[in-house]
């Protein structure tokens, strides 16, 4: 268990067992105390899929549905998800989904619970925990499901506009992984929605969904 001082500094190291298998790091982000957003979820949500895919998904953190369910993407971001990656031809059940924070960070708003989005210490502090899933599944791609995502795998701020689509190999993958592709976040396309550019929004997921897949 970790010492006092260690809590005063964010960071999930310690709740990470060493050389521990999907299930096992599963269990153990239960226990996580790396930062303070455990405190007001109702429970930490790791990942879902094969710990075998060779295709590996990082979105950003769970929302108000995951934190209930304590699965992730099963809200109406994993709805637009889902159609992206049947459009994209790639089978949900062969893909590895997690998220860049585990626990759902939000602002209380009477009865609801608006999604606060992570800050660069809570990415930082949950890092230990992708970095074990990434070291353990090892895919052939990592997708970064928006900006959030990309800082966790990367390890630094890229800008989603400039980089999307693009298969991002060696250096600029950097250290966690052999190959990246980010693109936006699918709460991004579900936000246009019965407005001008959805279509072309939805589109460009799914090319670069396909990027990600055909690379895999
Ligand atoms: N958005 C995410 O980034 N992750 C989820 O699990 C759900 C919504
Ligand atoms: Fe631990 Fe991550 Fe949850 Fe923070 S968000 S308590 S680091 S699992």
């Amino acid at each position: 268990m970790a010492r006092a001082a260690d809590v005063e500094r964010p960071g999930a190291e310690h709740w990470v067992p060493a050389d521990a298998d999907v299930d096992a790091l599963r269990s153990a982000v239960h226990d996580c105390r790396g930062c303070e957003l455990w405190q007001p979820a109702t429970q930490a949500v790791f990942s879902d899929g094969p710990s075998t895919a060779r295709l590996l998904l990082v979105g950003e953190q769970p929302g108000d549905q995951e934190d209930r369910q304590g699965e992730p993407f099963v809200g109406p971001a994993g709805r637009v998800l889902d159609e992206a990656l049947e459009a994209a031809g790639i089978a949900h059940d062969d893909v590895y989904v997690t998220n860049a924070v585990k626990h759902f960070r939000f602002e209380e708003r009477g009865k609801r619970r608006l999604h606060k989005k992570p800050g660069a210490v809570h990415v930082e502090a949950c890092r230990p925990w992708l970095l074990a899933e990434l070291g353990v599944v090892r895919p052939r791609v990592v997708v970064c499901l928006g900006g959030t995502a990309a800082r966790g795998v990367l390890g630094h701020d890229v800008k989603v506009t400039e980089v999307r689509g693009t298969l991002l190999t060696g250096d600029e993958a950097g250290p966690a992984a052999d190959a990246v592709v980010v693109t936006t976040h699918p709460s991004a396309v579900l936000r246009l929605r019965g407005k001008d550019g959805y279509r072309e929004a939805f589109d460009a997921l799914v090319a670069d969904l396909r990027t990600a897949a055909a690379a895999a």
